[in-house]
């Protein structure tokens, strides 16, 4: 028997799978806006950013000014007041015009603001986030260390208590945005023995007593947004800068990396998205054996197998941000989509470079960036191997239950 109670169930279940199929108005114009910017704004600056390792400070605060440096945060904050839906939908828009651009505003939007959104105070979501929406300041995340990228729970920073403050004292490392950033949340241990449950999350600002940053690092992709360490030598900051409870850290980095997963799924889509634009337009133009390239099986192969690969990973995408959007469990769709979309960019970008040949090798056209950007995509914010790692803990979790 038909119940009012499960129709309604199965309604809102139907409204979130035609999301996957067609977005919704607000959506479509979200992705039209971020997509004519990035076709605009970014697209014809990306080759000059990579080239000359330049951070796309007036770009961001564009970005700002268009709500997307803070799409989740509520509008009495000062952010978009929008969804993940609408984030990744932004995150591979923006990432199809410059992944550099892109990852700036994926660590600002989920791996800086959103744990402080989920586990700050009123007072700390004042003063953290609100000058974090508009674009003018960036944050990072500062969760991996010299001796432990994979093995977050290893963390050997240090926070020990004196008096009113905490003092820090540890190297992060590999932190995006760091040269650019004015604040960061960081990851460090209040007793060792204690393992994970020993880490808390810290809120420092950037500059600060204490905290210098290492070298750039000379990248081999995404190469306008900066990457060093973060060494802490005695950084002290006062006790309410501790986010969320103390021993906490752990949970909220795993919490915030599962979020983050979605927008870095994102990226990667975008940057695959851009692989197939240029082969595709490539195919149409170059004439080989008397006709367009586009008209050789071997080209229209590669081209339908790419197609197969984007379209896939943008639909786990979705399905993650819909999943997360609605409140439902989420940790596997998001490592799957992070998996899958990182392959794709590195499947298309590799493709790419073979419809485009001798072209394709040169930096006269975007295909060797997209190569070399899509390569992080599989190993900030987890490994492929560790999106594997969770995936299949999750799946014998429901198998047993
Ligand atoms: N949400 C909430 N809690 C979680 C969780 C999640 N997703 N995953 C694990 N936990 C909890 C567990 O329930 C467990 O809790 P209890 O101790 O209370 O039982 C605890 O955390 C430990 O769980 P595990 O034993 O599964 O943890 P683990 O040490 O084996 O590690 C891991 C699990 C998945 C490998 C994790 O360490 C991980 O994700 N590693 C990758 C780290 C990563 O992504 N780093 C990227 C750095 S940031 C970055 O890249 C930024 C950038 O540049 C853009």
């Amino acid at each position: 028997m038909i119940r009012n109670s499960s129709l309604g169930l199965c309604l809102s279940g139907c409204r979130s799978l035609t999301q996957l199929a067609e977005l919704p108005e607000t959506h479509q114009l979200l992705r039209q806006t971020c997509r004519d910017y990035a076709d605009r704004e970014l697209m014809p600056i990306a080759a000059k950013l990579d080239k000359e390792h330049v951070f796309p400070a007036k770009q961001i605060h564009e970005l700002g000014a268009m709500g997307v440096m803070a799409m989740e945060v509520p509008e009495e904050l000062g952010g978009a007041g929008m969804d993940y839906l609408a984030y990744s939908l932004a995150m591979e828009e923006i990432s199809r015009g410059c992944a550099s651009t892109g990852v700036v505003v994926s660590v600002n939007n989920s791996l800086y603001i959103g744990p402080i959104l989920k586990f700050g105070t009123v007072e700390q979501k004042k003063q953290w986030i609100a000058p974090f929406t508009t674009g003018e300041k960036v944050g990072c995340f500062a969760l991996s260390e010299p001796g432990n990228g994979s093995d977050a729970g290893a963390a050997s920073t240090l926070a020990r208590q004196e008096g009113d403050q905490w003092v820090l004292n540890g190297t992060k490392a590999w932190i995006t945005n760091s040269w650019d950033a004015s604040a960061t949340v960081v990851f460090a241990t209040t007793d060792k023995k204690l393992k994970h449950k020993g880490i808390s999350a810290f809120l420092v600002p950037m500059p600060h007593p204490g905290l210098s940053l290492g070298k750039k690092e000379d990248k081999l992709g995404i190469r306008a947004s900066s990457t060093a360490n973060i060494i802490l030598e005695d950084c002290r900051i006062p006790l309410e800068n501790m986010l969320g409870p103390r021993g906490a850290g752990f949970r909220i980095a795993m919490q915030t990396l599962d979020s983050g997963r979605i927008g870095i799924a994102a990226q990667a889509l975008g940057i695959a998205q851009a692989a197939l634009d240029c082969a595709a337009d490539y195919a149409h133009k170059r004439t080989a054996f008397g006709a367009p390239i586009g008209k050789l099986q071997a080209i229209q192969f590669k081209l339908a197998d790419m197609a197969v690969a984007v379209e896939s990973a943008r639909l786990l995408t979705w399905k993650a941000a819909i999943l997360k959007d609605s409140n439902k469990p989420f940790i596997k769709e998001a490592a799957m989509a992070k998996l899958a979309a990182s392959e794709a960019a590195t499947f298309c970008s590799h493709q790419a470079i073979q419809v485009l040949g001798g072209m394709g090798y040169v930096t006269d056209m975007p295909a060797e960036r997209h190569y070399r950007d899509a390569r992080i995509t599989e190993i900030y914010e987890g490994t492929s191997e560790i999106q594997r790692l969770v995936i299949a803990g999750q799946l014998l979790k429901e198998y047993q239950s």
